[in-house]
Formats: structure tokens, C-alpha cells, sequence
């Protein structure tokens, strides 16, 4: 029997802040969508604001997609990547540091996402440019 369709794949080019924008409200939709409750569809939109954000201060242009996982062992989820070709980060680890900033940022971005997904992976390299992708699962949908 065909899983019932809650939202196709998304795609949306980052250029600028409207983009963000439209991100926020594209996996926050699919969230609401998917079955999360209100506080986990803020945690999502929040977490694609800070990363498409580094895509426009970092690499100034990149690509969100959001997408549903169904059907996946751990059930119902939504995952998000978030892809540049900027210029990578060359210490991670640092990175993740709660108030590390290069510029003159908080240094909460990446780890304040960390905190508000289930899953997160960082694949980058200095020059090449940086993925991120954050997966959350629907533990309501899951009991
Ligand atoms: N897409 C990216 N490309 C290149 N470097 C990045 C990217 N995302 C994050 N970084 C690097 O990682 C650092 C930490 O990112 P994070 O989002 O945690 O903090 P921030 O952007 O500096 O400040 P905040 O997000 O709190 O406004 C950044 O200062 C930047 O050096
Ligand atoms: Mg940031």
C-alpha cells in the first residue's frame, strides 16, 4: 500500500534573507504537517533560520532542502540539508563551541541547533564548502 503523501521534497536557493524567510516557513509547514507540536515546529524553523543565515553571511548563496522521512525505523521525521560551496570550516569542533563566532556573531548558531534537533552532521572542508544536515523525529507519532 502507497505511505500517505504529507509534503514532497523541497528545494529553495538561499540568496539572501527573504530566503531564510521562506526556508523558516517551508519546514515549519511540513513540521505542522508531519504531526509535531507547536514548541518542536518553532525548534525547526529556528534551527533552518541559523543555518540558512550562515549560508548568507558566510557563503553569501547555497541550498536548503527539507524533506519528510517516512517510513523510516524510527518513524515519522523531517530532515533538512543545508548546502554552500563557501568557504568551508576548517575547525569544527571550534565551530560547535558555544560562543565561538569568526565575525561578530553570538556563536550560538550551530550549537543552539545541535540542541534544538535530534541529529546533526557537519560535512566540510576549507575551500570546498559546508553541508549541514539535521534530522527530527515525531516522538508523539513514534509511541
Ligand atoms: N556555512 C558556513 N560557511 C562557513 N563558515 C561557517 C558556516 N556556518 C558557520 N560557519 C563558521 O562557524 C562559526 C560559528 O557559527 P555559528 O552559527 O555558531 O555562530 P555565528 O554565525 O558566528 O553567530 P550567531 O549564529 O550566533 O549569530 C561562524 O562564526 C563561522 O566562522
Ligand atoms: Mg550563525
Amino acid at each position: 500500500m502507497a505511505a500517505t503523501m504529507v509534503g514532497a521534497d523541497e528545494h529553495i536557493p538561499i540568496r539572501g534573507e527573504d530566503d531564510i524567510v521562506a526556508a523558516r516557513q517551508c519546514a515549519r509547514a511540513l513540521a505542522k504537517r508531519l504531526g509535531f507540536g507547536l514548541l518542536d515546529q518553532s525548534r525547526i524553523a529556528t534551527a533552518v533560520s541559523e543555518l540558512t543565515r550562515n549560508v548568507v553571511r558566510y557563503a553569501a548563496t547555497g541550498d536548503a532542502y527539507i524533506r519528510p522521512l517516512e517510513g523510516a525505523p524510527r518513524g515519522t521525521g523531517i530532515e533538512i540539508v543545508v548546502a554552500d560551496r563557501g568557504p568551508g570550516i576548517a575547525d569544527v569542533e571550534l565551530a560547535m563551541r558555544d560562543g565561538y563566532s569568526s565575525g561578530t556573531g553570538l556563536g550560538m548558531g550551530l550549537p543552539g541547533t545541535r540542541r534544538l534537533v535530534d541529529e546533526m552532521e557537519i560535512d566540510t572542508a576549507p575551500g570546498r564548502g559546508t553541508t549541514v544536515t539535521i534530522r527530527k523525529w515525531n516522538r508523539k507519532r513514534n509511541r
